[in-house]
């Protein structure tokens, strides 16, 4: 087996998806070494998470940066002090600059809850219904400069049902999206997933559409 991947993960909020990677790992699943824990909110639950996991993690609260920038250039700093191999973006509530972008091109993935490229940005599940769709899910995808908008890894699809409101389809989705997330940081483990001129490039292959939950 080759050295697991040194994996930084980003989160705002309450860090379900930092919980099954760590959940993974431990269950001897996913070859990677958590080796930081970074958060812009002091309170998230994700930094107890990690905590409780005996994992590094640092706060960092962009309301105390005099601009953008600014915080950028510290989140950059502290990113790259644990050298990792992948940055996983899991719930985290913050649109980065080039300052992060350039260093972690290729090596940076995040989670959306929406069939990208449909709804980028927020309220994907409300959008979702509001639009009559029939079906919903989340995706994995390369960052780049474009909010939402990079090579899309994969996906998982779930059905909306008839009474379905925000929260219930949040709440099926949820698990699915935990599922996602170890599939795919596990073939990052494995060194199969590539980011080449805008394209996804598995096994040697460039992808013509997204991998499927159901495939991996
Ligand atoms: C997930 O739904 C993810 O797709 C989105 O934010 C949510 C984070 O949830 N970007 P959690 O903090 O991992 O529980």
């Amino acid at each position: 087996m080759t050295r697991p991947i040194k994996t930084c993960v980003l989160v705002s909020g309450n860090g379900s998806n930092l919980q099954a990677l760590i959940d993974a790992h431990r269950a001897g699943k996913l070859n990677i070494e958590i080796t930081h824990v970074i958060s812009n909110v002091a309170s998230a639950n994700g930094l107890k998470r990690a905590a409780g996991a005996g994992i590094p993690t640092s706060i960092l609260e962009h309301g105390k940066f005099a601009n953008r920038d600014e915080f950028d250039r510290a989140l950059a700093l502290l990113m790259t002090s644990g050298e990792p191999d992948l940055v996983v973006l899991a719930g985290f509530m913050r649109i980065i600059g080039p300052r992060v972008l350039e260093p972690f091109a290729g090596k940076m993935i995040n989670l959306h809850p929406s069939l990208l490229p449909l709804y980028k940005g927020t309220e994907t599940y409300r959008r979702a219904l509001d639009a009559g769709d029939r079906t919903h899910g989340s995706s994995i995808h390369f960052v780049t400069g474009e909010l939402d908008g990079g090579p899309v890894i994969s996906q998982v699809t779930i059905p909306i049902l008839e009474n379905d409101d925000p929260q219930s389809l949040a709440a099926r989705l949820a698990p699915m999206e935990h599922r996602l997330v170890v599939a795919t940081v596990g073939f990052m483990a494995e060194h199969r997933v590539e980011c080449r001129e805008g394209a996804v490039i598995i096994d040697g292959m460039r992808q013509e559409r997204p991998l499927q939950l159901r495939d991996l």
